[in-house]
């Protein structure tokens, strides 16, 4: 890969040029899986069966460090980046997280570090990451509805120390706060009306994701997946919904007020209404791979080469050659090359969602 492939071209507004892949799309946000462990089993993600109290998850060492992060996040942020989303795994279990945060938060030309949690140590956690300089929080929550929060978790946490996250999170101010909702047809789709009744004048902006074949273990079926229309469609029929312009380019969900004039839902339909075409996102493992693709089969390590002691230059050209590159739009091509498990499709729980 050499740089002759990387197209730059110089944006409407200050900061560096745009560094654009093969198919013209811009590179601005970067996700960092900041740990691959988790405090829950959802069976769509992590299946309790696979990972087991013997899995051999990463060793400390093998974890990017918080200075090869931040180091990797000025590289990126000269790229064209500006939004940074601490994931996981669960984040809040990585020891330290304000710290990370605080840094990355004065990282030049970065405007907006947030973070997804599955939100079981939100409460503890909240004003300590606001205090450090986190924008907000996207909170995952399958369902109120006890037995069902259940099902989507594995068994683990409870709806209880969720809310209290979500509460602890509205006070501290990490505002707006959305929340993510996974779909899986037969288990939790009779509970989305409560989860939109609850949240609706709130300020807190409940998105439904469509499940998706993320990975290779949670034996995706595509009969699994609820379409946002038929959501859309029952939600609008309790409450009249308009659609309303997405907040920036490459936005994922698409946004729905209600017509009463209390808040809004969103939608994120990869499975659907795929948007690669709008894709600027890159994602970091917490081993240091570095992939385009939430449904690639493998990364570009970035570790080896940091701990070798490659220049900043270095890796900035190593980030460039494969961004530019880059003509990855899986989701687009989902029906007519689904790819199946030998391709050895990369975990989300590894990369970050
Ligand atoms: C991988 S998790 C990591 C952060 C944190 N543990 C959490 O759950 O919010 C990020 C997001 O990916 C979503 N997710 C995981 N597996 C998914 C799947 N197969 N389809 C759709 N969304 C999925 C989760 O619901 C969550 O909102
Ligand atoms: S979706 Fe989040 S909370 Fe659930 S297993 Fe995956 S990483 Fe953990």
């Amino acid at each position: 890969m050499t740089d002759k492939i990387v197209t730059m071209v110089q944006p409407t507004d200050s900061g560096p040029p745009d560094l654009l892949d093969r198919r013209s799309r811009p590179l601005r946000d970067l996700r960092i899986s900041v740990m691959d462990r988790c405090n829950f089993r959802c069976p769509y993600c992590m299946p309790e069966d696979k990972y087991h109290k013997d899995f051999q998850f990463l060793k400390s060492t093998e974890r990017l460090s918080f200075e090869e992060i931040l180091r990797l996040a000025h590289i990126f942020s000269g790229l064209g980046v500006h939004k940074l989303r601490l994931t996981g795994g669960e984040p809040l279990l990585r020891p330290g997280i304000a710290d990370l945060v605080g840094d990355l938060s004065h990282v030049p030309g970065i405007d907006d570090v947030a973070l997804t949690t599955n939100g079981i140590l939100l409460a503890q956690h909240a004003a300590a990451l606001k205090a450090a300089g986190l924008s907000r929080v996207t909170v995952s929550l399958d369902s109120l509805n006890e037995e069902v929060f259940l099902m989507m978790s594995g068994g683990r946490g409870s709806t209880g120390q969720v809310l209290e996250g979500i509460a602890a999170a509205l006070t501290a101010g990490l505002t707006p706060i959305k929340i993510n909702t996974v779909v899986k047809r037969g288990v939790n789709e009779h509970t989305v009306l409560d989860l939109v009744d609850r949240f609706r004048d709130t300020g807190v902006i409940v998105r439904f994701i469509e499940y998706m074949d993320v990975g290779t273990i949670n034996h995706w079926k595509r009969s699994d997946c609820v379409p946002s229309r038929e959501l859309l469609a029952m939600i609008g029929a309790r409450w009249p919904l308009t659609a309303v312009k997405a907040n920036y380019h490459g936005e994922v969900a698409e946004r729905y007020r209600f017509d009463d004039g209390v808040g809004e839902v969103g939608f994120i339909s990869s499975v659907s209404e795929p948007f690669c075409g709008s894709c600027t996102r890159v994602r970091l493992s917490s081993d240091g791979q570095l992939f385009t693709c939430l449904f690639a089969s493998r990364g570009t390590d970035l570790r080896n080469p940091l701990r070798a002691g490659a220049s900043d230059d270095e890796l900035r050209a190593l980030v460039r050659g494969i961004w530019g590159a880059r003509e990855d739009r899986y989701s687009e091509l989902r029906a007519s090359q689904r790819k199946d498990d030998k391709d050895g499709k990369v975990e989300m729980y590894y990369i970050g969602g």
